[in-house]
């Protein structure tokens, strides 16, 4: 059976009268906000949301974080010193408040929706005004105002968590833009706590992405980044719309020049998938599939469900695919149990897939996770050690990738503009490379035809191609 995964119409519509209540007070006092976010896309497109809320609630965003007179704290909890890092900048704002008890102090994110952390950082705080989990995101305007009557709340729900549709969203870019697909995660990676925080895998309907995203495009979007945990489990319309299926819809909106998304998980990357990448003419050349370690051993006790193997097999089947392919990964260091010659397995592997960028970390427990049990906690330094060996060789691997490119043309969407020396206007290709060349702001949001002429660490240098 189907698990009814929607937030009732009458739960939003308490969102909505909320803000409209708060709108005019607000607005005629000229209130305004800032938003700290922590950690993944996902948090970054949930602050986005919050920040649609804030402005249907009548404020502006501040400048300067202490100007505001409402701070958000929006955690994450995926790795470790996040938990430490919060809880020191919100420990910080004690003598703000002191000096302007009218401030408001909020703190959300999948953090928050670990139960024991919101009630310790909730008693610990007590000039903190309102903590809420992620599946309470639509009711923000709602505790706002109980907040703004002087009520402190802490608003966390154990549930596997539903999908609030047609909340406001305040976009942070002009021309390149997220769209979440799908929502939590059902995979249980051993080491990984996002299960346990985002719920269930939950997909939106795909005439809901689709109408998203023809309302993007009249809005002069030209790129879409399609968002979820793991993208490739999405199974829309009461699971008879597949991700490539998705993928097709999505690449015949006009008016969209691009598309990509993230993150995909090997285990579930199709043949389908593969094709349709290379069939449709909106979708990059560029895939961000997290390997994770290069060792059967960890990959079997990390419960990722697919082998070094096939994960080269699939490396290669995109390669063969698509032209010009590029892959980015996350690699984790120092999982329970990882020996050196489980290390040296990641380090090989690195180089038979040829990464363009490898999102590297050390294993960090995290509470709740089987891997936080496991034994053989791999000792600090030796985690230290492994992750600079491993990011030393991906910097060479970069350097030679990036000269590949050197007397190459390619299309950049300019998405700004650099002043500090010469203006130098800056976008990526379709292979996710940054590439800077001189040119202006009025570039901004044209696809332009560029030749590559240098590389730098992190990034490409080119001229335009006139005409
Ligand atoms: N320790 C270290 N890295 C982690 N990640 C997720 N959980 C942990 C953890 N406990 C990394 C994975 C994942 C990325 C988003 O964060 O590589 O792909
Ligand atoms: Fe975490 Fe694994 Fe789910 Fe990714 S696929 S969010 S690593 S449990």
């Amino acid at each position: 059976m189907l698990r009814k995964t929607a937030v009732p119409d009458e739960e939003l519509e308490k969102g909505r009268q909320a803000a409209l209540r708060l709108h005019d007070d607000i607005s005629f006092r000229g209130l305004s906000y800032f938003i700290e976010s922590y950690g993944c896309q996902m948090n970054d497109h949930d602050a986005e949301k919050l920040a649609g809320m804030l402005h249907a609630c009548g404020y502006r965003r501040a400048e300067e974080k202490l100007k505001a007179d409402l701070i958000l704290f929006n955690t994450c909890c995926v790795r470790e010193h996040a938990e430490l890092r919060v809880f020191g900048n919100i420990g910080a704002l004690k003598k703000r408040k002191e000096e302007n008890p009218s401030l408001i102090v909020g703190v959300c994110g999948c953090m928050m929706q670990q139960k024991d952390v919101a009630e310790k950082l909730f008693k610990r705080f007590p000039f903190v005004d309102l903590v809420f989990g992620t599946h309470e995101l639509h009711r923000f305007p709602a505790l706002l105002e109980s907040a703004l009557n002087g009520e402190r709340t802490l608003s966390v729900t154990q549930s596997d968590g539903e999908i609030a549709e047609g909340l406001p969203v305040e976009r942070s870019g002009r021309f390149q833009t997220n769209v979440t697909i799908m929502y939590g995660c059902d995979n249980f990676c051993s080491y990984c706590i996002v299960p346990y925080v985002r719920g269930r895998e939950r997909s939106r309907d795909s005439a809901d992405i689709l109408g998203e995203i023809k309302a993007l495009a009249e809005a002069g979007f030209k790129e879409i980044t399609l968002l979820g945990q793991n993208v490739n489990s999405y199974r829309g319309d009461g699971g008879q719309t597949s991700f490539a299926r998705l993928l097709r819809m999505a690449n015949s909106v006009e008016g969209i020049e691009r598309l990509r998304f993230m993150t995909s998980h090997p285990k579930d990357l199709s043949m389908e998938l593969i094709q349709t990448m290379a069939d449709c003419k909106k979708v990059c050349n560029h895939i961000h599939l997290p390997v994770q370690s290069g060792s059967d051993r960890v990959l079997k006790r990390m419960n990722r469900g697919y082998t070094r193997e096939k994960y080269l097999s699939l490396v290669k089947a995109l390669r063969e695919s698509v032209e010009g392919m590029e892959l980015t990964t996350d690699i984790i260091v120092g999982f329970p149990g990882e020996t050196e010659e489980d290390f040296l397995d990641t380090l090989s592997l690195v180089r038979e897939a040829g990464f363009s960028a490898a999102y590297t970390f050390m294993y960090s427990p995290r509470n709740g996770t089987s891997a936080a049990r496991m034994d053989e906690q791999v000792d600090k330094a030796v985690k230290k050690g492994r992750l600079e060996r491993l990011n030393r060789l991906q910097a060479e691997l970069l350097r030679q990738n990036n000269e590949r490119y050197v007397g190459k043309s390619g299309t950049v969407l300019v998405e700004g503009c650099d002043r500090r020396t010469t203006p130098m206007a800056y976008g990526k290709l379709t292979s996710f490379k940054m590439v800077y060349f001189p040119g202006d702001e009025t570039l901004e949001g044209q696809l332009k035809r560029v030749r590559i002429t240098k590389t730098q660490s992190n990034s490409l240098l080119g001229e335009l191609i006139e005409g």
